[in-house]
């Protein structure tokens, strides 16, 4: 552990290594954020795999792409930041065009977390106050990041004293090439999932689960991820590319394969397992080249991939998505873990 840096208010912010050789990842207490994991390529050389910068002040100064960031209390997007729970409304304020994204202006990634090194890892610890960005509860939320072998593991555990929505995931932008040297388009990905939540213009979900079957949102086979990312297709439109929540196959609360990503030149393959229902595949639509990555490339359009596991976007307004509902005395427990190795 070191001491990474202040936060404006002069809060100090630790930052830890966790190695064994085969991966090297660097976690920050600002925002529980992964800041760089270093992993092999098919030569046994390590590099950068996430974008990510040296300097704590970037992440202060440009939040909005929420790189290597824990999002929460509630990850992706609420309709116009509200929802009701037995009967009462609560209101996030709207970050996001009218809508609530990521937990709201000041969502976890944005708070300094307790931390202590655990076997293996690294557990953080936030409390959220009750009423925090309008959230009901006092809300206890610990990630534990550990390594065993080549997987980084992330557990998530949650509890409340009053009946809230929790959605939390790892918004990390991979970019399996390594120290950011090119676009993701060339990556090849594979997706477990039959269905995907079609979105409306503001990417709310319109509540369908609709089939991915002969469409560009079919990747149950692995797929170049720029083959059909701009094709006539209105979803990839409303987007920009893919910006969607796909419905995994499986049980959700058992770890089971999410995604597959594999970059053809460097060999490098991701393996994403988790106990979550979804996983938001995001190309980076956004990335305007505000973030300046430590390896001196400004994050651009279609620079990294996100893998968010997740409960689906919204899932507070629809009673048949799976629930994101936590009542007191309950335990929200999620486990999801990234694998690195290399295409054979
Ligand atoms: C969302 C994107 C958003 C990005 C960064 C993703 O989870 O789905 O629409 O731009 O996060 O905020």
């Amino acid at each position: 552990m070191s001491t990474w840096g202040k936060t404006a208010d002069g809060t100090s912010v630790p930052i830890y290594t966790l190695s064994n050789g085969q991966l090297e990842v660097r976690i920050s207490a600002y925002g529980a954020h992964l800041v760089s994991i270093k992993a092999p390529d098919k030569t046994g050389k390590m590099a950068d795999v996430i974008l990510g910068s040296d300097s704590l002040q970037t992440y202060i100064d440009v939040p909005g792409p929420y790189i290597g960031a824990i999002v929460g209390r509630y990850g992706n997007r609420i309709a116009l930041g509200k929802f009701t729970i037995d009967g009462k409304t609560y209101q996030i304020p709207p970050n996001n065009g009218p809508n609530a994204l990521h937990g709201g202006p000041r969502g976890f990634d944005k708070y300094v977390w307790q931390s202590h090194e655990v076997p293996d890892g690294l557990e953080l610890t936030l409390v959220s106050p009750d009423g925090d960005q309008g959230f009901p509860g006092t809300l206890t939320l610990k990630v534990r990041y550990t390594l065993k072998g080549s997987t980084l593991r992330i557990d998530y555990t949650a509890t409340t004293d009053k009946a809230t929505v929790i959605n939390v995931t790892n918004h990390s932008y991979f970019n399996l090439r390594g120290d950011d040297a090119a676009d993701i388009l060339g990556d090849k990905i594979e997706i477990n999932a039959d269905k995907y939540t079609p979105t409306d213009a503001g990417l709310i979900p319109t509540g369908e689960l609709a089939p991915v079957a002969s469409t560009p949102m079919d990747f149950r086979k692995p797929e170049v991820i720029g083959a059909r990312i701009n094709d006539d297709f209105q979803q990839l439109k409303l987007a920009g590319g893919y910006d969607h929540n796909w419905v995994l196959n499986g049980k959700a609360g058992t770890l089971r394969v999410a995604a597959i990503v594999a970059d053809p030149v460097s060999g490098r393959k991701l393996t994403v397992e988790t106990t979550e229902p979804g996983i938001q595949f995001y190309t980076g639509n956004f990335l305007d080249g505000t973030f300046m990555g430590r390896h001196g490339i400004p994050y651009k359009k279609n620079w990294g991939l996100c893998l968010e596991t997740q409960h689906f976007p919204d899932s507070p307004n629809h009673a048949d998505f799976p629930s994101t509902l936590l009542k007191p005395g309950e335990t929200m427990h999620s486990t999801t873990t990234f694998t690195f190795g290399v295409v054979k």
